[in-house]
C-alpha cells in the first residue's frame, strides 16, 4: 500500500500570520508519527513565508520516520540541504508569487542545471525526487539524470470538474507511473489530493507514496491532527 507523507507547512502558516511561536510544526510532526505518518513533508521555502531554517533542523533531530524537505533548485537551499542532511530532497519550482506550488519542474528545458543540483546532492547521500508533471519527456529527463524519484504532479487530477476529465487525468498519471518505473525511477505523487480523491492516485500500481498537506490540516483544525492523520491512512487504504 502507498505510504503517506504529511506535508505540515501549513501549522507554521498559522504560526507565522502572527509572528509567535504556536503552533509549533516540530509538535505537529511528532502527533502526525504517532497517529501513522510514514513521513513528514516540509517546504523551505526562499521567502520563508512558512516552514523556518530552525523548524528543519529541530525536524531533522525529532522525526522517527522520514523527512522530506521540499526546496527549489538554487545554491542557497543546496547548501541547508547538505548541511541538514534530509532522508530525501523534492525538487520543486517556485514563484514568490504564487499561493502555493504551481505545476511542475521543468526538467526538459533545464536539464544540465537541475543535473547538476541532482548530482551534488545524491553524492553527498541524499536521494532526489523531481517535482514534474506526467509528461513523457519529463519523466524521461528525470531518468537520464538519475533522480532516484519523481514526484508526479496531481494538481491536474484534483482540480477535474467532472468524471471523463478526471478519468483522462488519473489514465495519464497511471500511464506516467508505469514509464517512470520502466526508466528505473520509483514513483510519489501529490498536489491538491484531499480525503475524497486519494483513493485512485493511491491505487495506481507502482505507486510508492502521497505528500499530502492542505487537506490533513485543514481536517485538524477542526478534528485534531492525529484523526485527521488517522482518517488519510484509511482514504488510502480505501476503508473510508
Ligand atoms: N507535493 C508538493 C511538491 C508540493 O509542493 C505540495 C504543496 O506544498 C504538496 C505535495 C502538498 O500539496 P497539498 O497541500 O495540496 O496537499
Amino acid at each position: 500500500m502507498c505510504t503517506l507523507g504529511v506535508n505540515i507547512d501549513h501549522i507554521a502558516t498559522i504560526r507565522q500570520a502572527r509572528r509567535t511561536v504556536e503552533p509549533d510544526p516540530v509538535a505537529a510532526a511528532l502527533l502526525a508519527e504517532l497517529a501513522g505518518a510514514d513521513g513528514i513533508t516540509v517546504h523551505l521555502r526562499e521567502d520563508r513565508r512558512h516552514i523556518q531554517d530552525r523548524d528543519v533542523r529541530l525536524l531533522r533531530e525529532t522525526v522517527r520516520t522520514h523527512l522530506n524537505l521540499e526546496m527549489a533548485a538554487t545554491e542557497e537551499m543546496l547548501a541547508i540541504a547538505v548541511d541538514i542532511k534530509p532522508d530525501y530532497v523534492t525538487l520543486v519550482p517556485e514563484k514568490r508569487e504564487e499561493v502555493t506550488t504551481e505545476g511542475g519542474l521543468d526538467i526538459v528545458g533545464q536539464i544540465a542545471r537541475i543535473g547538476e543540483i541532482v548530482n551534488k546532492l545524491q553524492g553527498a547521500n541524499i536521494p532526489v525526487s523531481l517535482f514534474i508533471d506526467a509528461e513523457p519527456a519529463q519523466i524521461a529527463a528525470s531518468a537520464q539524470i538519475q533522480a532516484k524519484f519523481i514526484e508526479l504532479h496531481t494538481g491536474q487530477y484534483a482540480e477535474a470538474r467532472d468524471e471523463a476529465s478526471r478519468h483522462r487525468e488519473l489514465k495519464i498519471l497511471t500511464q506516467g507511473c508505469e514509464q517512470a518505473i520502466k526508466a528505473g525511477l520509483r514513483v510519489n505523487a501529490g498536489h491538491g489530493l484531499t480525503y475524497w480523491n486519494v483513493y485512485p492516485v493511491a491505487s495506481i500500481p507502482g505507486m510508492e507514496e502521497l505528500n499530502i498537506g492542505h487537506t490533513i490540516i485543514s481536517r485538524a483544525a477542526l478534528v485534531g491532527i492525529e484523526r485527521a492523520v488517522r482518517e488519510m491512512k484509511q482514504a488510502i487504504a480505501g476503508s473510508i
